[in-house]
């Protein structure tokens, strides 16, 4: 297997960057390039893995951030957008909390002719121009690949069902609707695997814990399989498994997506059984692209990231390498 990372289009964006580095004294070169972000919120370890790129590469980058916290709420996203506005930053960018409800604030940018750059998240928006590019995950391919290691598992076991449930991200969020979307289309149909509960944890600990402890409240031993949509969750729900005197991990199958160290871990000690790869190490790309945009330079509208999937069978060989 190769766990190599590599950015598609990263080529053309690097030779954007290498270029601009060359020009003749471009004007906004004078100045360091202003980016307003807000950022989802502080709910995973993968988010914070996210904020520290973003800030560093704005650093390394000479790039003045003034970075805005949303703590999970899309009204303070708005709020930071429409500050960003009215301060004219050169760039705007942000991780979209939920998918919907960005046009009105979206558009306010365009008419000020002040950028958008998505990073991790997308939008549903009617008109695309309102954004330059999104720069993140495959999330749906995310979704199919844990369904795939869960189809081959399904295979091998003799067990004739395996009742399946599934934490789901924050409602609305891109990641929550397509990691939900790819993971049902690869076991449709499948008559070995069944969905029996499915229920948002918000992508968090705490919640994970507690929605692990009502699905094993309601199944109890009926529960084969657990597909959390983030690490975070799975950790948490780790915790309510062992409290329910079962054990994470051989008793219950755990899937999850992200493979921040955390999950690592569990997986060393036997109660995580795979980790689907999402990078939060985003930053340099946004600054390459920020940096394109604001030179007047064509970005791609979709920069997408190549991600792999570790089963716990490589955790140990593969954890030195973790960068986040
Ligand atoms: O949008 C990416 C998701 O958001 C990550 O999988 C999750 O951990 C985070 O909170």
């Amino acid at each position: 297997m190769n766990f190599t990372r590599r950015t598609i289009l990263g080529a053309a964006l690097a030779a954007c960057v290498t270029t601009i580095g060359t020009m003749a004294t471009p004007a906004f070169a004078q100045k360091p390039l202003v980016i307003g972000f807000s950022q989802v919120g502080a709910e995973s370890e993968w988010r914070t893995a996210n904020t520290a790129s973003i800030k560093d590469a704005a650093k390394k980058a000479g790039v003045t951030l003034k970075f805005a916290d949303a703590q999970q709420r899309q009204e303070n996203q708005v709020k930071a957008i429409r500050s960003f506005i009215a301060q004219r930053v050169d760039i705007i960018a942000f991780s979209p909390v939920v998918e919907s409800g960005w046009d009105t604030v979206l558009r306010e940018a365009k008419a000020a002719r002040i950028p958008v750059i998505l990073t991790d998240r997308s939008v549903n928006v009617s008109d695309p121009s309102l954004y330059v590019t999104l720069i993140g995950s495959d999330f749906v391919e995310e979704g199919r690949k844990a369904g795939r290691w869960l189809a081959d598992y399904a295979k091998k076991s003799p067990a004739a069902t395996l009742n399946i449930v599934e934490l789901q991200g924050t409602v609305g969020s891109a990641p929550a609707i397509d990691r939900k979307a790819g993971f049902e289309e690869i076991i449709k149909g499948n008559p070995k695997l069944k969905v029996i509960r499915t229920q948002t944890g918000d992508f968090t600990r705490a919640k994970g814990k507690e929605v692990m402890e009502a699905f094993l409240k309601a199944q109890g031993k009926n529960i084969n399989v657990l597909y959390a949509h983030n690490d975070d969750m799975a950790i948490g729900a780790i915790q309510a498994i062992e409290e329910a005197g079962l054990k994470p991990g051989k008793d219950i199958i755990i899937i999850s997506i992200d493979g921040v160290k955390g999950a690592f871990e569990a997986m060393i000690a036997g109660k995580l059984n795979v980790t689907v790869e999402c990078s939060p190490l985003l930053g340099p790309q946004l600054m390459e692209a920020a940096a394109a945009v604001k030179a007047g330079k064509p970005v791609p509208k979709r920069i997408v990231v190549n991600e792999g999937v570790f089963p716990a069978e490589v955790a140990a060989k593969e954890f030195p390498n973790r960068k986040y």
